[in-house]
């Protein structure tokens, strides 16, 4: 991922927006209640940890392209009372809470692709789909959807719903990395099958690059002090080794937030390529949706929601920025109507405290066809 050369020198910098700063009961821009620690990282029982699914009604309702779901007398939602056939993916299925309670409202010739990087969430996704045929499983980036669906078979879904971020189990499980207030690997990355961990990484890359990805992905105004600091650590073994350097050399911070918050998302966000991902994801969103097609996706933090946000402007606004030069700005497609915003209820914010920084955006496609625009 490159790193954007406008920005202002790090160690220079306001400090970060309120939405990008993560409150102290929130590691790492999370969405989920915390459950139980666990002794080892064996899949069984990283299997038995819980996510508590945000916005969840909500998202699938949008993906749907319906206002609600269907409630039985007693609140809840009614079970299989709409069979919508078609094609929907879960871009992030975690453990499965949104892809859930949509199956229970698809029909039985419907098909749900889930998508997730992570293995031991694909452990679930897969038991999950040896029950249900209806279910299908990419072990990958979400970023690969055009090629994985085309693997399939599949040009074009009816929606597309994305929970970006990370799930509460693999924050519960030190060992992946994730939590500074656990011990375990400096590893951070989602997909523990491929890649370069966050602790190789630091060995070979150079203080001004490490202070980039501090400042650029996690907003960090003392990134150049936090990035000597780390380098000089004689080697990356521990992940509460780490936060307690970041925190010696944090001059100050929010009240009631660790230190080593912002560090600690940078470099989960650079390691992980969650900003190209999700821009590579909307992109491939539009010749994917079918006309009429819904997409909502879920997000935690500013970095993330502006993107969404700027992608939906873009496509749905019809017009290129105005230009003074040009009498009439040109008409570019408008591929995406009735964009909005939602946010979590009073009562799911008091439920599960760690929904009230999501925002879920929704738009559904229009019956423009695609054609591929090289911005300059
Ligand atoms: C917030 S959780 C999703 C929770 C899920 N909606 C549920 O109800 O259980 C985010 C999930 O997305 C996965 N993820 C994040 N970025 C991804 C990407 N680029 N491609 C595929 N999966 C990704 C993470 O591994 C994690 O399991």
């Amino acid at each position: 991922m490159s790193l954007s050369k406008s920005k202002p020198k790090p160690d220079q910098q306001p400090e970060s927006d309120s939405n990008t700063s993560l409150s102290s009961s929130t590691e790492i821009g999370m969405n989920i209640s915390v459950q139980h620690a666990k002794p080892d990282n064996t899949i069984s029982d990283e299997l038995s940890f819980v996510h508590d699914a945000v916005l969840l009604q909500e998202t699938v309702a949008a993906v749907l392209g319906i206002k609600c779901l269907p409630k039985q007398k007693n609140g809840m939602e009614a079970e299989n009372s709409l069979q919508v056939s078609g094609i929907y993916v879960d871009a992030t299925f975690g453990r499965g809470g949104h892809s859930r309670l949509l199956l229970s409202q698809l029909a039985a010739d419907a098909q749900l692709i889930v998508f997730d990087k992570d293995p031991t969430a694909i452990a679930v996704a897969q038991e999950l789909a040896s029950t249900d045929s209806r279910v299908h499983v990419v072990h990958d980036s979400f970023a690969t959807l055009t090629d994985s669906l085309a693997a399939m078979g599949i040009t074009q879904v009816d929606g597309l719903m994305a929970d970006l971020g990370i799930s509460s189990p693999q924050i519960d499980d030190g060992s992946r990395g994730f939590s500074f207030m656990r011990d375990g690997a400096v590893d951070i990355r989602m997909d523990t099958s491929r890649g370069q961990s966050v602790a190789e990484w630091l060995e070979q890359v150079d203080d001004e690059t490490l202070a980039n990805v501090l400042y650029e992905f996690g907003e960090e105004r003392h990134s150049r002090r936090i990035a000597r600091a780390i380098k000089q650590m004689d080697s990356y073994q521990s992940t509460l080794e780490l936060a307690d350097v970041i925190k010696a050399a944090h001059p100050n911070w929010q009240r009631g937030k660790h230190p080593a918050t912002q560090s600690f998302q940078a470099m989960r966000i650079f390691i992980n390529n969650e900003l190209g991902d999700v821009d590579d994801f909307l992109e491939q969103s539009i010749p994917i949706l079918k006309a009429g097609g819904e997409l909502a996706v879920i997000s935690f933090h500013s970095l993330e929601d502006r993107r969404i946000k700027q992608f939906l402007q873009r496509h749905s606004k019809g017009q290129y920025p105005e230009d003074e030069s040009l009498p009439m700005p040109p008409k570019r497609p408008r591929y995406f109507s009735k964009p909005k915003r939602i946010g979590p209820s009073k009562a799911e914010v008091n439920r599960n405290p760690r929904s009230r920084s999501a925002w879920l955006r929704v738009a559904t496609r229009t019956d423009t066809g695609y054609q591929q625009i090289v911005e300059q």
